[in-house]
This record gives C-alpha cells, structure tokens and sequence, in this order.
C-alpha cells in the first residue's frame, strides 16, 4: 500500500505523471466526473486549513466520490483523548483514502502504521507538506515550461514553513536549478536541508535583502511567519513584516518571474501586487484541486 508521507515518495517520473494528468483533468473536467464514484475520501484536519482540505473534498466531489471527516481535533474524540493510533485504525475502517494534517512532525508516518488505508500528508507541523508542493510543482511547469536550470527565490519564514521544506527536496532533484534564500538570521532554512543542498552539490546564497536579488529571479516563493510555531509572541511581532512585496519592488524584478506563495497570506505580499500578470498563487490554488484529483486517482488505482 503506497503512502504519500514526504514528497520524495514520489519519483522525478511519476511527478510528471501526475501533472500531466492534472492538466487533462483540469482542461476536461466533465471526463473524469464519475471516476471515483463509490469511493470514500477522509480529510482529518487536527489543524486550520481552508485551501488544502477544501481542495481535496472538491477533487473527490469533482470525480463523484464520497467525502468525510473534521476540520478541527476539537470535533472528534481526540478532545476526550483518544490517540492518534487509534482515531487512524477507526477511520481507516470507513473510508479508501486518508488525507491527514497534524501539528506534530511526523505523525502521518505514525498514523500510516497504524492504517489499513493510504495516508497522505497534508501538512505535519513545521516538517513537510508534499501535496502543496505538487501544486507548486505543476504551476511552474505550466508557466515555465520545465523545472531544469531556474533560479528559485524563497523568502520569509524558511524555518518553519513546510511548503518551503518540500519545494527544496523535490526542486534539488532537477538539473541546474539553484536556490536563493532569502530571511531573517533567525529563520533561516533548517541546517538538515542546507546539508542535503551542500552534500549534493546544488548551488544556494543565503541573502537578507529581496532587493538585491530580485533582478535574478525565475520564481519567487513567498511565505507567512508562521505564528503558530514561535515560542514567544514577541519573536513573532518583531519579524512578521520583514518582506512586503509591493508594486515597487515588482519593478526591479524581470518580466518572466513568477510570485508564488501557499497561502494564507498576512502582510507579506500587497494586493496591489494581485493584479500583476507575474503573480500567480491563485493559479496554484486552482491548480491544487486538479493534482489533487490526480493524485488521488494514482493512489486508489494502487489499492483496487
Ligand atoms: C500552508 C501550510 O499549511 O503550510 N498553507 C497551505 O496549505 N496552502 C502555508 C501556511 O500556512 O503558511
């Protein structure tokens, strides 16, 4: 039985499977409509969500399958206590697939042991979140043609910002690309992961300024300070508007960069900058529910 635990489960090829079936999906909605039907999706979300859970009830609803679940720990047993062990084993009973988010790092492989259906991890703290970075990954293709020799920006909260962690490992698996971080000292992204980019050999500057880098961009990565990993408060106010991107900026950037970002956004991008062709993390949030469906389809074919 195939988990999708850290985006390195999947390999470079069956990345591409997967957009390229997300693109079919995506240009022909109405072929897929009963692709699933009679199958059952569970989205067990012991932490917020509004893009990733909505976007795997749309991609199973969307293929005519069934959906269930909670949207906080606070509405099912794990408020009396029960364990994580075994809300997964009772669930697992009702359903062919689990998409699960947690705020302990690793509780998706744990939960996966414990499974008599596939896990997928949407989002274990401040580790990995693998399905955000499909969608980040099939945005770039479609609007840069291919992941080979860009230069990919990422900025803000390279700390604790799984999206970030992910798009790292599944980015250095691809020729020439080279990675610019960009953050404050104290978020700067975890040593394991500069270790990995070091031990590969895959070039990487660790900056503070986005002005001085903006010129050489292909993709610009925004992320949130996310709040709710600081141990203090006080931490958290002094560094959540480091980066704003403004229409200012834009202007030193070139014209084929692209801006993402996983969103929610706070302060950290403009909405001034909404309307610049160059940004286009609403096109990730539309991309994210056809990936969905395609990863979806990949995983249930493996448990027929
Ligand atoms: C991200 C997450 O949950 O890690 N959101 C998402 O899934 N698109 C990013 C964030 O919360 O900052």
């Amino acid at each position: 039985m195939r988990n999708l635990i850290d985006i390195a489960d999947l390999s470079p090829a069956e990345i591409d499977d997967l957009i390229r079936l997300a693109g079919d999906m995506r240009a022909h909605p109405a072929d897929y409509r009963e692709s699933q039907r009679g199958r059952i999706l569970a989205t067990l979300f012991f932490e917020p969500s509004t893009r990733t859970r909505l976007s795997f009830e749309s991609a199973m609803l969307s293929m005519g399958g069934g959906v269930l679940g909670f949207a906080s720990a606070d509405s099912s047993s794990t408020a009396k206590g029960e364990s994580l062990q075994d809300t997964i084993r009772t669930v697992s009973c009702y359903c062919d697939l689990i998409a699960m988010r947690h705020p302990k790092e690793g509780a998706p492989i744990a939960a996966s042991l414990k499974s008599e259906v596939p896990i997928i991890n949407a989002g274990d703290g401040g580790h990995n979140h693998p399905t955000q970075t499909l969608t980040d990954l099939m945005t770039i293709h479609r609007e840069k043609g291919t992941f080979s020799g860009l230069t990919v920006g990422l900025c803000g909260d390279l700390k604790f910002g799984r999206t970030v962690h992910s798009l790292v490992t599944a980015m250095s698996r691809y020729p020439g690309v080279r990675f610019v971080m960009i953050s404050p000292q104290e978020l700067r992204l975890p040593g394991y992961l500069i270790q990995q980019l070091a031990v590969q050999g895959i070039p990487y500057a660790e900056v503070e300024r986005m002005e001085d880098v903006l010129p050489e961009l292909d993709i610009l990565y925004m992320t949130r300070v996310q709040r709710e990993r600081f141990f203090n408060e006080a931490d958290y106010v002094r560094l959540k508007d480091t980066y704003i991107l403004t229409p200012e900026k834009m202007q030193l950037a070139g014209p084929n960069l692209r801006v993402m970002h996983p969103l929610p956004r706070v302060n950290e991008i403009s909405p001034k900058v909404d309307a610049d062709p160059r940004a286009v993390y609403f096109e990730q949030v539309r991309n994210g529910r056809y990936i969905r469906m395609a990863l979806i389809t990949r995983l249930l074919e493996e448990v027929q």
